[in-house]
C-alpha cells in the first residue's frame, strides 16, 4: 500500500517466535498450554488488525534465521515483538541484531520465568526491548500490541 494525502499507513510488527515454540500444543501444556502457534499467529494478526496494524508472524528453530530475519525486518517494520524461547537465556547475537533494530522491540514468554529455573531468570535479549510481558500465556501476545500502540498513541503516531 501506498502512502498518500491524508492516509495513515499501518505500522507494521513483525512477530518471531523461537525454537521449540512450533510444538506449542504437545509441548509440555502444564506450562506451556494447549494453544498451538496457528492459533495464536492467527489471534496475533486480527489483534493487529483491531489496532489498525499488519502483524507478519514467523517461526524459526535455527538461532542465525532469526537474526537474519530481524536484520532483514530494518526499514520494513516498524516494531518487533519476540519470544526468543531458550534463546532468551543464551543468545547475545539476538541482542545484538535487536540492538541493531530501529523500532521498539517487546520482549514475550508464555511463562513466567522468573518463576521457574535460574538459569530462566535471565534474559540477554532484554537490554535491547521496550520491555517483558511473561506469565500471561497466549495473550502475552496481544498485550504486546497493546503496548506498541499505547507508546505509539504517546508518541503522536499511528495507530
Ligand atoms: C519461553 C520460556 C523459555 O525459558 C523457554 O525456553 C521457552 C519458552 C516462554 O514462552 O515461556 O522455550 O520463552
Amino acid at each position: 500500500m501506498a502512502a498518500s494525502a491524508g492516509m495513515t499507513m499501518a505500522k507494521r510488527v513483525l512477530v518471531l517466535n523461537g525454537p521449540n515454540l512450533n510444538m506449542l500444543g504437545q509441548r509440555q501444556p502444564e506450562i506451556y498450554g494447549r494453544t498451538t502457534l496457528a492459533e495464536i499467529d492467527a489471534d496475533v494478526e486480527t489483534a493487529a488488525g483491531e489496532l489498525g496494524m499488519e502483524a507478519v508472524c514467523r517461526q524459526s528453530n535455527h538461532e542465525g534465521e532469526l537474526v537474519t530475519w530481524i536484520q532483514e525486518a530494518r526499514g520494513d517494520f516498524d516494531a518487533i515483538v519476540i519470544n526468543a524461547a531458550a534463546y532468551t537465556h543464551t543468545s547475545v547475537a539476538l541482542l545484538d541484531a535487536l540492538t541493531l533494530f530501529e523500532g521498539p522491540v517487546v520482549e514475550v514468554h508464555l511463562s513466567n520465568i522468573h518463576r521457574r529455573e535460574a538459569f530462566r531468570h535471565r534474559s540477554y535479549i532484554s537490554g535491547a526491548t521496550l520491555g517483558m510481558i511473561a506469565g500471561f500465556g497466549p495473550v502475552g501476545y496481544r498485550l504486546a500490541l497493546l503496548a506498541l500502540a499505547d507508546r505509539w498513541r504517546a508518541d503522536g503516531g499511528a495507530p
